[in-house]
């Protein structure tokens, strides 16, 4: 029988360095010659990727509902596991995830205020009982955090979307929710201190690589 592949994900802020840091770990758990899936949410399938714009347009003039906000992500979710995570996982590849529903427990949950009662009930219902393996976390302060953001939004020429137009208290509320979500499972989440150089988180998420990986063969 193939053996269930290891299910990783990355999360942090806007303007932590995620995006390269996912291409980073892939490539790493690639070196030691695993087959590695890399996707990311809300996305990863031509239909999540279909909710991902109709989430992220910043265009509709009227306010998207925080409970439809919330459906969203976990139907574009659904769709995810569904069609590419749990394949992957049973045929023995390793997946590494940019954001999951630690992000919904952060956005919807520390940013829009939602209960996290009633998340914790959707997590259920989408994911019976599946949860990433390994969770990298790139955490920190608000302040560097939005410097970094608003210098890439600026590089990039394009609107923001509707979670870049978010205020400081918002960001601030989502980086705590992470933090505290962290706390409640240490076993599971490794915290990145992603303040410093990328060659410094590199290392950093190299060696929680390391350790972690050694222990699961
Ligand atoms: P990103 O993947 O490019 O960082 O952008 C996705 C945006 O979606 C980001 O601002 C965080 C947000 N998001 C949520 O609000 N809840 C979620 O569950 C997920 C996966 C993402």
């Amino acid at each position: 029988m193939t053996k269930r592949g290891r299910f990783i994900t990355l999360e942090g802020g806007e303007g932590v360095g995620k995006s390269t840091n996912v291409s980073f770990v892939a490539e790493c758990l690639q070196a030691e010659g695993l087959e590695v899936v890399r996707t990311r949410e809300p996305g990863g399938t031509e239909r999540g990727e279909a909710i991902r714009a109709l989430l992220l347009d910043p265009a509709p003039q009227e306010s998207l509902n925080v409970d439809a906000e919330l459906l969203l992500m976990f139907a574009a979710r659904a769709q995810h596991l569904a069609e590419k995570i749990l394949p992957a996982l049973e045929r023995g590849a390793w997946v590494v995830c940019d954001r999951f529903t630690d992000a919904t427990f952060a956005y919807q949950g520390g940013g829009r205020g939602i209960a996290k009662e009633r998340i914790a009930i959707l997590e259920n219902f989408v994911q019976q009982g599946l949860s990433p393996d390994l969770t990298l976390l790139l955490d920190m302060p608000q302040e560097a955090a939005k410097q970094r953001l608003e210098s890439r939004l600026s590089a990039r020429h394009e609107q923001r979307d509707r979670f870049e137009q978010e205020q400081a208290d918002f960001f601030q509320a989502v980086r705590d929710a992470y933090l505290a979500r962290a706390a409640d499972a240490p076993e599971r989440f490794a915290v990145i201190d992603a303040q410093h150089s990328l060659d410094n988180v590199q290392a950093q998420l190299r060696q929680t690589l390391a350790t972690r990986v050694a222990t699961w063969r």
